[in-house]
């Protein structure tokens, strides 16, 4: 179908993030060119790993290439904590029995973008790295993205890696930088959307009973995850990842405002703070729409329904 988004997803899973690609690649509105994969919530080796798997199970076998094993000029900080020694704790999948292309995640993401016969959208899920490597090596490529669909950061709700970042945008503050300030328009869902996207106990058991293959693949993704939320003082599972899938595909879902947003690189406290300028006599202008808000229950129907055909 031509009317379709043609979207390159870049991610680190990481269990919102196999969320993230439950979804996506149930929703018809969607064309999905390729998956590119980047050290973040655990090693490159893991999270390939774990991307592979997670569409090996879901019955996909996109393009998907291997991308930055480190931050552009820091060392990489993993999240075991949150996703385990895996990155995936809690599931069991079956080895993909195919590889990764040869090529890097930018050059794949370059080479796909050069052919699309439209300008393609990226979904980003993890640290900006590989996107940031791709505008730095091919800057002309910019006018050929239509828009970056992003997990990260915050503008009111504070950090979660540290009191002022979110984990995407802490990571790899410098790549971040290079995303905000490249002129493409960015839809971003931050924290503020993020922890009210939560699904809830009541939906979680409309899954375990459904019980396809990726019902059981998400209700065993959010059971895990559940246990350092829960930790948390969170009342259901914050889907993360997900929500820079919906932004795109049901953005009538969100509750969205323009901001102009810097990201800091350089401070004592407030390095990876995503800084939203407030301000109503502001004159910088917007470089993000900013999702605030979401229909809750919608968003988690859309989920739910995602996994129920798979069958
Ligand atoms: C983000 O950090 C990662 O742990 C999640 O996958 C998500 O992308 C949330 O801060
Ligand atoms: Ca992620």
């Amino acid at each position: 179908m031509t009317d379709k988004i043609p979207v390159i997803i870049d991610c680190d899973p990481g269990h919102d993030d196999a969320m993230a690609l439950v979804l996506a690649f149930a929703n018809q509105k969607l064309d999905i060119r390729a998956v590119t994969v980047t050290g973040g919530n655990q090693t490159l080796a893991k999270t390939l790993r774990n991307a592979k798997n997670v569409l090996h199970c879901l019955g996909k076998q996109p393009l998907v290439a291997a991308g930055a094993d480190k931050p552009l000029c820091r060392d990489l900080q993993v999240a075991p904590n949150v996703h385990g020694e895996t990155g995936l704790d809690g599931t069991n999948l079956a080895e993909a029995p195919w590889s990764e292309v040869k090529e890097s995640a930018w050059e794949l993401t370059h080479r796909l973008i050069e052919e699309s016969e439209k300008p393609i959208t990226l979904i980003t899920l993890g640290p900006l790295t590989n996107i940031a490597i791709l505008l730095s090596a091919y800057p002309k490529i910019r006018r050929r993205i239509k828009r970056i669909s992003l997990m990260g950061g915050s503008v009111l709700a504070g950090g979660n890696w540290t009191s002022a970042a979110e984990f995407n945008i802490v990571v790899d503050p410098e790549a971040a930088d290079i995303v905000f300030t490249s002129g493409i328009p960015i839809t971003m869902c931050g924290l503020d959307v993020t922890h009210k996207a939560m699904i809830l106990p009541p939906e979680l058991a409309e899954l375990k009973q459904h019980g396809g293959r990726a019902s059981k693949l998400v209700s065993e993704l959010v059971d895990f995850y559940w246990i350092f939320h829960s930790n948390q003082g969170f009342a259901g599972a914050p889907l993360h990842d997900p929500c820079a899938v919906a932004a795109l595909a049901a953005p009538e879902l969100f509750t969205m405002r323009d901001m102009h947003i810097d990201i800091e690189t350089r401070g004592t406290y407030t390095t990876g703070m995503t800084l939203a300028d407030h301000r109503m006599w502001t004159k910088a202008p917007p470089n993000a729409s900013v999702c605030l808000d979401l229909n809750r229950p919608a968003f988690i129907r859309l989920l739910i329904d995602a996994c129920k055909s798979y069958g």
